[in-house]
């Protein structure tokens, strides 16, 4: 057994402490990869949720108080952890959530790196000294941490996506209750493990795992807490919808990563090869359940077939030299398979795969002649499914590529100057890859708009989303 499931077993992490629970009171995590189960969860409770609460507040009051270069210690101390653990932790993350060996440790050290960089912004957060208009008067603000947070996070990056909410989190000074995903607790736990190691402030972190139906009421808890003054989540727009009422009530802040419908556009002027690369990388990362893959491939009609050829060829190697990763439960398979028949059933063209391999491993698969008929163009698949579709003139690339509710990521691909401008001016969508299609970096603002949510993660914006502004108006005494 890898040595940190040995650990996690059946615990929580709660306020600084790791405690068992019975196993009537855990479920079973079964690993996508064989079926075979690898150990038990904890299924936390409202109670747990309520320790948690009432501990961050307390360990709030002093952490916001630590300077921001102790705080950014702490940060490169996990950063560190990670590193050199990057191995058995990647590991974990495979068992647990079924991405290959390579792609875990490299969410590992992707989930390093947020540490390492929030460590450094941590130092450079700051207020504004304000022109005021009264000459009697000053005024300027200071940034302050918002207080205690909470982060909901999914199990398609189970590691990265709570490192991305926690490490800005602690670099200005708040607390963190972390639900991870019930299908992946472990790789979430184990930043109890690193928060012992690195001797983190007891109750600074509590890690709550859940099955399904204890997270319902563990999130309803969470959303109605006053004393909780954040919630960052990463999941359906579903789920996002319900917390974001939930919260209504103390209106809490709230960021929300939510579903996508990216479109990946190529132009006559693109580069066809460089614009096949990146698709095959993007679209079959993670086996594509990424919020970020592109879910409609609009392909200028002059290319179409050549673009659809060469890319058949490459998925064709890439099934021979590397084999498909599963996807995370039958529930996720089933649904991936029922858009393909539905699309199939509409008419589109199958071109490659089509079809459940065995278990939870989908193939990849290709589909052209794929429209607005179909539930594939208007539904995210989270699967390795590519579909295509022609288009006229970029304005009616723009139009179709628009024509949804959601607005995460899309792509472009041409080398044409003004193409680029209309594109960049045009698409309705939080976050665009022109000419390349993985731009996801502790450095770059992530997060949507429309139906995929607000609030950016990363960057200089996802550390001002854990503060206040403050602003102060100070008036002359005598002199
Ligand atoms: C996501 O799928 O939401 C995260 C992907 C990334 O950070 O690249």
């Amino acid at each position: 057994m890898n040595k940190y499931l040995t650990l996690l077993q059946s615990k929580i992490y709660l306020a600084g402490l790791f405690i068992t629970k019975e196993d009537s009171q855990s479920y079973a995590i079964i690993s996508p990869l064989n079926q075979n189960k690898i150990a038990l969860a904890a299924n936390s409770t409202i109670n747990d949720v309520d320790i948690a609460i009432s501990q961050a507040q307390i360990a709030f009051d002093a952490w916001k108080n630590l300077s921001s270069l102790e705080r950014a210690e702490y940060l490169l101390n996990i950063s560190d952890y990670m590193l050199k653990n990057k191995d058995e932790l990647g590991h974990l993350l495979h068992l647990e959530q079924g991405k290959s060996v390579p792609e875990a440790i490299g969410e590992i050290l992707y989930s390093s790196s947020y540490f390492k960089w929030f460590a450094h912004q941590a130092q450079s957060l700051h207020g504004e000294t304000l022109n005021s208009p009264c000459i009697n008067k000053q005024m300027y603000t200071i940034k302050q941490p918002i207080g205690v947070c909470a982060a909901i996070t999914p199990f398609n990056f189970p590691s990265a996506m709570l490192a991305r909410k926690l490490a800005p989190a602690l670099a200005a000074g708040c607390s963190m209750i972390i639900k991870p995903a019930s299908d992946t607790p472990f790789s979430a736990l184990v930043y109890g493990i690193i928060a012992d190691e690195i001797n983190l402030p007891k109750g600074l972190i509590s890690i709550l795992p859940a099955d399904q139906e204890n997270s319902i009421n563990i999130g309803k808890r969470i959303c109605e807490s006053e004393t909780v003054r954040k919630l960052s989540f990463t999941g359906s727009s579903h789920t996002g919808k319900i917390l974001m009422s939930q919260c209504a009530g103390n209106i809490k802040r709230l960021s929300l990563e939510l579903g996508g419908n990216a479109p990946f556009i190529v132009t006559k002027c693109a580069n066809v090869q460089t614009a096949i690369d990146d698709a095959i990388k993007n679209k079959f990362r993670n086996s594509g359940q990424t919020c970020v893959c592109a879910n409609r491939f609009f392909i200028h009609k002059d290319i179409l077939h050549e673009f659809t050829d060469k890319i058949k060829q490459e998925i064709e190697i890439l099934n021979i030299t590397q084999p498909i990763s599963p996807l995370i439960n039958f529930k996720a398979i089933e649904k991936v398979d029922k858009l393909v028949k539905n699309a199939l059933n509409k008419g589109a063209k199958l071109e490659l795969g089509g079809n459940i391999q065995h278990n939870l491993y989908y193939q990849r698969t290709l589909l052209t002649n794929v429209d607005k008929t179909m539930d594939i163009y208007h539904q995210e698949i989270f699967g390795p499914v590519i579909s295509i579709m022609s288009y006229e003139n970029i304005k009616d690339a723009v139009k179709q590529a628009n024509d949804t509710p959601y607005g995460l990521a899309a792509y472009v691909y041409t080398e044409n100057i003004n193409e680029i401008n209309y594109f960049t001016r045009n698409l309705e969508y939080g976050m665009l890859g022109i000419n390349n299609a993985a731009f996801s970096s502790p450095a770059f603002p992530f997060g949507g708009i429309k139906q995929s949510g607000f609030g950016k993660e990363g960057s200089i914006y996802g550390l001002e989303d854990y503060t206040i502004t403050k602003a102060i108006c100070l008036a002359d005494g005598e002199a």
